[in-house]
């Protein structure tokens, strides 16, 4: 496979002044995203939902790539119906595609999770690619809790994460390497920090050992932060020095760029963060967004299923999207939120 092209597919993903929208959620966290609004989850609510976010106006200048579901993949726009990669793909945005098979308990051990869906994936992408997807995201979640994670439940994902970037590369598709350590419990940031060195150290090594090639894909891990019950939350500047600190001890420079997750933190938040990490200026990676969340919230629940408020939900979308494009440049400020 070309090598040229996964690489300049990896820098587009991950360019100054943009970012990548998560519209990946599976049918069931679809179903828990509309029963928030008291939206039926229907094949056609979905459709209707991702071609509000798709076709608003000027996606195109804060959106490098959407990650869709397979569902997503094979769906059309409401008018002209035109298939979402084609559509996506006119407006100079990548289309992508989620393909892990979600995570489910890990064997021996109390509650950690490992992420399925190898079986049969080198088939699986052939066709997305021929769909039209160019990049590609599997998701791998380490949970903390009392005596987890395991360095079991480490290795074993990230033995995973690289079989499966090595199989989107060998097809030509970028893989972004989502290992999520969740925000759930009481550990603080120094937690936070040590667990996420580890993670990203079992991930490299497993990437370098099974050939991926690093200037070919796209990181997607959390920022290091305080656990949501933590009883002291880190303030916005101490989160981007300790997530810099963090990246600049394992990620290595070839890696073109780091696309965080929002990981559940508020929209606001998520935004301060990227910004904080972006006005500190001795990174390698360019340094983005991959948000699902932080980019969707204000824009589901302004949509809340009727078409008479598609235009103020993608003006509530374009919103996180331009002020998030502002934090990849360290351009934003606080008052632009009033
Ligand atoms: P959040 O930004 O909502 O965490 O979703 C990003 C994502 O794609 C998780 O896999």
């Amino acid at each position: 496979m070309d090598h040229t092209s996964l690489v300049d597919i990896a820098n587009s993903m991950v360019q100054k002044g943009k970012g990548i929208l998560a519209a990946d959620e599976s049918t069931p966290t679809c179903k828990k995203r509309f029963d928030s609004i008291n939206v039926e989850s229907t094949e056609e609510n979905r459709n209707k939902y991702r071609n509000m976010l798709f076709t608003a106006d000027g996606i195109e200048n804060y959106i490098s790539g959407v990650i869709l579901f397979d569902e997503t993949l094979r769906q059309s726009t409401m008018e002209g119906g035109v298939p979402f990669p084609d559509h996506l793909t006119k407006l100079g945005i990548l289309p992508g595609i989620k393909v892990d098979k979600g995570a489910k308990q890990l064997a021996n051990t109390g509650d950690e999770k490992i992420t399925e869906g190898l079986d049969g994936l080198r088939d699986r992408l052939k066709e997305y690619y021929d769909l039209g997807a160019r990049f590609t995201k599997w998701r791998a979640v380490i949970t903390i809790g009392e005596n987890m994670p395991t360095a079991y439940c480490m290795s074993a994902n990230a033995h995973a994460l690289a079989r499966y970037a090595s199989l989107c590369q060998e097809q030509g598709l970028v893989p972004i390497v989502e290992p999520e350590i969740l925000m759930d419990g009481t550990h603080t940031i120094d937690e936070s920090y040590q667990l996420t060195t580890e993670t990203l150290y079992n991930v490299f090594y497993e990437l370098v050992s099974q050939g991926v090639e690093l200037e070919g894909m796209v990181l997607k891990p959390n920022m290091v932060l305080s656990g949501y019950d933590c009883s002291e939350q880190a303030s916005v500047e101490q989160v981007a020095e300790m997530t810099v600190d963090c990246f600049l001890n394992t990620v290595p420079a070839a890696v073109p760029g780091i696309a965080f997750l929002s990981g559940g933190q508020s929209d606001e938040l998520a935004t301060a963060h990227l910004n904080a990490m972006n006005q500190i200026d001795n990174t390698p990676w360019n340094l983005t967004f991959s948000y699902g969340r932080a980019l969707q919230a204000p824009a589901l629940k302004s949509w809340s299923g009727k078409d008479e408020n598609i235009l103020s939900a993608q003006d509530a979308f374009m919103k996180r999207a331009k002020f998030n494009s502002l934090a990849t440049k360290g351009d934003f400020s606080a008052d632009m939120e009033n």
